[in-house]
């Protein structure tokens, strides 16, 4: 059977494979100014805050990787992509494009996102990120703690090159959540 994380892992391979016009729009490849910190949503957006930092790091000595590009997306706190389609993660409402700083690190400010309305789906963040001379990462976070996650979901965790990943949330100061999320990339020839 062909998993989720494979099946969006092609069809971003193939967005990514047909540059014409229009290109930097549908690639989800960040522009290269794209700033390394950015706010996903508004202040008066629905939904318990969410700041996510990390790091992309490669190698054993998790050496950081600058200027790579990071493609976020998610629902609105209700499940939602968007409003005229709520499943139309193709054309997400709630989404941004990053660059790592010379450190490697990114950060983005958020709302907690919603389970799809009528499933039993986590909440979750999708990343693609693309850098070159790595092999492309595709996934998505959810948050530890949620009930919905799935237990297979759980071990496919384990992994660093996992199509999901299990992120922490602590209370942040002054309200809502905050978490932290690093990412390993691969040379794209070992
Ligand atoms: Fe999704």
């Amino acid at each position: 059977m062909t998993s989720r994380w494979n099946k969006a892992r092609i069809a971003a391979a193939l967005v990514v494979a047909l540059p014409g016009p229009g290109w930097a729009q549908s690639s989800k490849v960040a522009r290269s100014d794209a700033p390394a910190t950015i706010a996903l949503t508004g202040s008066d957006e629905p939904g318990a805050s969410l700041r996510i930092d990390g790091v992309l790091v490669t190698g054993p000595a998790r050496t950081p990787v600058a200027g790579a590009s990071i493609y976020v997306y998610q629902t609105d706190a209700g499940g939602v992509y968007n409003p005229a389609n709520p499943r139309d993660s193709d054309h997400p409402r709630i989404h941004g494009y990053l660059r790592t700083d010379r450190l490697g690190r990114y950060a983005f400010t958020t709302i907690r996102p919603g389970s799809y309305p009528n499933t039993t789906n986590p909440g979750h963040i999708h990343y693609q990120i693309v850098a070159p001379g790595y092999r492309d990462r595709i996934f998505e976070i959810v948050f530890e703690g949620d009930s919905l996650i799935p237990a297979q979901w759980l071990r496919d965790a384990a992994g660093d090159q996992s199509g999901v990943a299990v992120v922490r949330l602590e209370r942040a100061s002054g309200g809502g959540w905050r978490g932290v999320h690093d990412v390993v990339l691969r040379p794209e020839r070992p």
